[in-house]
């Protein structure tokens, strides 16, 4: 048996343990955010965090997550109000929307270990998540735009209750 959490939870896995972590998610305890693109680990629509690392759950099996946390795009806010996810509305970022919960979750993933990327490192963190809409130039604003306001929010003392929306650009903890 597979133990994991996801978003927090508690879940076990009594299945077959190569078998893909995205249909576990998708299929067996309903998590539909983490798309499914290329099934082969190379557009970046299925990405989640393991342990925090930013994971290709199409080509990662049941037996690597067991023991570990997996965060999916569910589990960033329970409402949408996580910095990232605020930002990416405020700049209109996605197009058809497809790709885009890999994108955020890829974008806070270098975020949490970068807080102030270059250019540069925006494009290499992101490079492996792709988008057939093109937006990449609102990608790199919005991860800018939540760099500076998370920057801001931990400058200005004593934290209001209305700035702390930027505080963490980790996912929520349960
Ligand atoms: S669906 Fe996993 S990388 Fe494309
Ligand atoms: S917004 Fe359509 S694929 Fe990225």
């Amino acid at each position: 048996m597979i133990k994991l959490k996801v978003n927090g939870n508690n879940q076990q896995f009594d299945g077959d343990p190569e078998m893909p972590l995205l249909w576990y998610l998708r299929d067996e305890i309903d998590l539909k955010g983490t798309k499914f693109g290329c099934g082969m680990g190379l557009c970046g629509a299925c990405t989640v965090h393991i342990n925090g690392q930013p994971m290709r759950s199409c080509s990662t099996p049941m037996s690597a997550a067991a023991n570990k946390a997996v965060t999916t795009i569910e589990g960033l806010s329970a409402d949408g109000t996580h910095p990232v996810q605020v930002v990416w509305q405020e700049l209109d970022v996605p197009q058809c929307g497809y790709c885009q919960a890999g994108q955020i979750m890829s974008a806070c993933a270098l975020l949490a270990k970068t807080p102030k990327p270059t250019d540069a490192q925006i494009d290499s963190a992101m490079n492996g998540n792709l988008c057939r809409c093109g937006t990449y130039l609102r990608i790199r604003a919005a991860i800018h735009k939540a760099a500076e306001m998370t920057a801001s929010n931990k400058a200005a003392k004593p934290a209001t209750k209305a700035s702390r929306v930027g505080a963490s650009l980790l996912p929520n903890k349960k």
